[in-house]
């Protein structure tokens, strides 16, 4: 089967089955297929937009392949290197092969008018995610993250230690808080110091909550949510002792991969529970607990663009009860002077600000910790965050941030600390 046609088959698999790119790709999807999967996904409502203007995009449930081809030429045509007269002649023989001579000339004429005029459309995110948005952000906020949308997230790693030499080693930009930000995109188990296990992949954002909490040695740590284990491995690099806890068995499993090919497995406790029953069960008390509540994740839009097709204001309020039962239930369980560290990868505020407002006023023991940039690298070759992702006494980072360093996860991060 052609690079192609796997490609069209693959996005239709994402949208109609709501599946995640990552969860379906093998490890010898080609390049080609990656960045016309990931391209569809990320314009995909700016190209129904234009290809309503030439078509009208209602198939038979059994030719629904259609949109899909149709989707996939355009994107060739307006977005990649794919030379017009080639992909059209490709997506036409791809159409009669799959649905016959008639389609294949509506196929034809609809990509030959987008060859020819070189249409453009706006439009990015699908109005049920703008929805989202639109409780929190401002007309110019949202369009700023449509443009963040539109591009390649970069590679970023943590390091376990060296992270100068390694910067040099991967040829990346070192940023203050130790992530390494690669240039270039390779398979990443084919680069240097992956089979050592120096390094995990984890996004600048979602590495700062554990940065910024500074010395753990020997502390007792409980990670509530932790699979597959970014957060765990950043605790035990740090040489805490944790307990990393998570409700799914698989991610669990994955978890406990990663850490042992990082050799980090030394003060490392793992246990598949549901957080709620097991903080109801034990009476232990931990110097911080990390909760990195399960959310809608529309933070991670960059990375994940099907996270704009799937997500709902339904799917945001669903999430809420259950961050603040976990959160209240590990309230309980924090040592007095400890930290409760709260963070979500969503972009709502009733995630994120909104769940730690009601956390205060229902836990008068607790108070906002102020975390300081003190445990950053310094020296003059590092990278600097911008201010503005830490001047609040919480973290909000935002996906436009750092823009013209590749931007960043939407994240929230709120230390909370016990009296
Ligand atoms: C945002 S992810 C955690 C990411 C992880 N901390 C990291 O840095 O790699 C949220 C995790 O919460 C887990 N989860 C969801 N509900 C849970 C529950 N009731 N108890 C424990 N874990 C839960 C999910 O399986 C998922 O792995």
């Amino acid at each position: 089967m052609s690079e192609r046609f796997q490609a069209v088959q693959t996005v239709q698999k994402i949208m109609e089955e709501k599946v995640f790119f990552n969860t379906l790709k093998e490890a010898e999807t080609s390049a080609f297929i990656n960045m016309l999967v990931l391209t569809v996904l990320r314009r995909m409502v700016g190209l129904e937009e234009i290809l309503s203007r030439f078509v009208k995009l209602k198939f038979k449930k059994s030719e629904q392949i259609l949109k899909y081809l149709l989707l996939c030429g355009a994107a060739e045509i307006l977005y990649l290197d794919t030379p017009d007269y080639a992909a059209v002649s490709e997506y036409v023989a791809l159409t009669k092969k799959a649905c016959g001579k008639f389609a294949s000339g509506m196929v034809n004429a609809v990509l030959r008018k987008i060859a020819t005029q070189k249409p453009k459309s706006d439009k990015v995110f699908p109005a049920s995610f703008q929805k989202i948005l639109e409780e929190d952000y401002t007309p110019e906020q949202i369009k700023k993250m449509e443009i963040a949308a539109l591009s390649e997230a970069p590679l970023d790693l943590s390091v376990k230690e060296d992270p100068t030499l390694w910067a040099e080693k991967l040829n990346a930009t070192m940023f203050e808080s130790k992530t390494l930000r690669l240039k270039t995109q390779g398979r990443i188990e084919s680069l240097p110091g992956f089979q050592e296990g120096t390094w995990w992949v984890q996004d600048l954002a979602s590495a700062l909550p554990i940065t910024l909490l500074g010395d753990v040695k020997n502390k007792k740590v409980l990670d509530l949510c932790a699979a597959p284990g970014g957060k765990t491995a950043q605790l035990l690099s740090a040489g805490a002792e944790v307990l990393a806890l998570d409700i799914n068995p698989e991610r669990m499993t994955r978890l406990e991969q990663n850490i042992r090919r990082l050799h980090l497995e030394k003060n490392l406790t793992t246990r598949v529970s549901d957080g709620l029953q097991f903080l109801k069960q034990t009476t232990d008390i931990f110097d911080i607990i990390v909760l990195d509540a399960p959310c809608s994740a529309t933070g991670t839009f960059r990375r994940h663009p099907e996270v704009m097709h799937f997500k709902t204001l339904e799917d945001v309020n669903a999430q809420i009860p259950l961050q603040q039962n976990l959160l209240s239930a590990a309230a309980k369980h924090v040592a007095k002077g400890g930290i409760l560290l709260y963070c979500t990868c969503s972009l709502s505020k009733k995630e994120g600000e909104q769940q730690i407002e009601h956390f205060l006023a229902q836990n008068p023991t607790f108070h906002l910790h102020t975390f300081s940039k003190d445990n950053f690298l310094t020296f003059s070759t590092v990278q600097k965050l911008e201010k503005n992702i830490f001047d609040n006494q919480v973290l909000r980072t935002l996906p436009y941030d750092m823009a013209k360093l590749g931007g960043m996860d939407g994240f929230f991060a709120a230390y909370l600390k016990k009296d």
